[in-house]
């Protein structure tokens, strides 16, 4: 059924923002790690369902998303004042036998292939579609004075998202009647097929499908962005005779991650006090001195998995100097020195494990919590500094290995998290090509 059809999508991005309040338009906005705009193209690229993809961008941005895109179904195009006038300088550049039009904010970037797809399959049976979610929120109508005019029924009203999709001859004309009309600010592509007479099917929106509007939307979305595993999963590139270094793989989560890159027949390399190659990560000389061997011995690697960690539980009254420094060295300056020493491939993998205590201090453990916030921050500002490599955080939560039950003796391991989780999370992400300087959260 979709085969035969031409497909175009229309991606908005010729806004300013002014609800954002930066001097940068927000869909130019860092969003784990990569432009806003940049995870909704690359959404709609996923699916393969498109013929072409007009992007339509502010004037003053033209040049440089030109040469930030070099797919060749990608067409940039300068937007108009108004988000309509956007939408019709999209339309009249897609090609004129197009069938099938998805009309999308570009600042909705956590788009589904499911909503798209359902959009498709909709416009190609009822001519336009919207995607629309429940509203939880009762909403109001008021009179000019700020006086409630109407309460309507919650449950007839819907709060409209986009992808909105058509018949691209349809909608076409919807536009020009509106010109004609002096209707030049509709906020929606479906009204204007309203206008017509159209009936407007409607698909289930999510509301994941968020449109970033204001700052705290961008707070949510990152949010949002570490509840990505799940889409992890389906990415099938092989690990076979890749070549990985594990650090912490002597137990716990890195044991597990051994296993199952060993079980994706990828060659792995294991480092920890006691290995074939010694590595104490008290020691820089020992790091140092351990990349150096695999370097001479393997060549560059495709990816470092800094698994280790060191918990002890104590009051910082009562840890001494040593044993402060000893868990700032194995639980963060080893792991930064582990990064900068390690010799990896352009395009290869970095993976440091933190721990969900980075996201609150907590006593009598502040110190690994602290060291393990740094990694975080720390994987981020790598991953820009080496845009063509991917670096991305795992953060797990409570996890059942043996550091955590012997510092934790009286919890149910029922409660934890398994380190089998967190290592397949890990595969995932090493056999995923897009995502860096993503924080992903692994839950039970
Ligand atoms: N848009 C557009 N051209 C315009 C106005 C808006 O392409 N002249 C796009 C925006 O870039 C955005 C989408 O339409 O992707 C939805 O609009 P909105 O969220 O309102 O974005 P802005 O208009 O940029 O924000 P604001 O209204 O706060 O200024
Ligand atoms: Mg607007």
């Amino acid at each position: 059924m979709l085969k035969k059809r031409k497909i175009s999508a229309i991606l908005l991005m010729g806004g300013k923002g002014e609800r954002f309040d930066t001097f940068l338009p927000k869909q130019f906005h860092n969003l784990s790690g990569k432009k806003i705009y940049l995870h909704t193209l690359a959404a709609f690229l996923k699916t393969k369902l498109f013929d072409q993809i007009i992007l339509v961008c502010n004037k003053e941005a033209l040049d440089i998303v030109k040469n930030e895109i070099s797919n060749k179904i990608v067409k940039i195009i300068p937007g108009g004042d108004t988000r309509q006038q956007s939408s019709y300088n999209g339309l009249i550049s897609c090609d004129k036998n197009t069938d099938i039009v998805v009309i999308h904010d570009a600042v909705r970037p956590f788009i589904s292939k499911r909503i798209i797809l359902e959009n498709i399959k909709g416009a190609i049976k009822h001519k336009a579609v919207d995607t629309c979610i429940d509203t939880f929120d009762t909403i109001v109508q008021k009179d000019s004075s700020n006086f409630i005019k109407d309460i309507p029924k919650r449950s007839s009203l819907l709060r409209g998202q986009t992808p909105q999709s058509f018949n691209y001859k349809l909608i076409l004309e919807a536009h020009k009647k509106a010109l004609k009309d002096n209707i030049f600010n509709s906020s929606d592509d479906c009204s204007l097929a309203l206008r017509l007479g159209t009936k407007i099917y409607i698909v289930q929106g999510d509301d994941l499908n968020i449109k970033i509007t204001n700052k705290l939307d961008l707070y949510i979305a990152e949010q949002l962005f570490r509840y990505q595993t799940a889409s992890l999963e389906k990415n099938q590139r092989s690990l076979e005779n890749k070549t990985f270094v594990v650090i912490g793989g002597s137990g716990g989560i890195g044991s597990q991650i051994i296993k199952l890159l060993k079980k994706e027949k990828a060659k792995v390399i294991s480092l920890y006090r006691s290995s074939d190659l010694p590595l104490n990560l008290i020691y820089p000389s020992s790091i140092r001195k351990a990349f150096l061997t695999i370097y001479n011995r393997y060549g560059k690697i495709d990816g470092l998995i800094n698994a280790a960690g060191f918990l002890k539980v104590s009051s910082l009254k009562k840890l001494t100097i040593k044993e402060i420094e000893e868990l700032i060295d194995i639980n963060y300056k080893g792991l930064i020195l582990s990064c900068k020493e390690a010799k990896i491939k352009n395009k290869g993998h970095i993976i440091n494990i933190s721990s969900s205590s980075c996201f609150k201090g907590r006593k009598n453990f502040s110190i690994y919590s602290s060291c393990k916030a740094g990694v975080v921050n720390f994987t981020q500002a790598l991953s820009e500094e080496f845009p063509n490599m991917k670096i991305n955080t795992i953060i797990p939560e409570r996890t059942n290995t043996a550091m955590r039950r012997d510092n934790f003796p009286n919890e149910n391991p029922k409660s934890l998290l398994s380190p089998q989780k967190v290592a397949k999370a890990v595969i995932d992400l090493l056999k995923n090509n897009e995502l860096t300087g993503s924080i992903i959260e692994v839950k039970k």
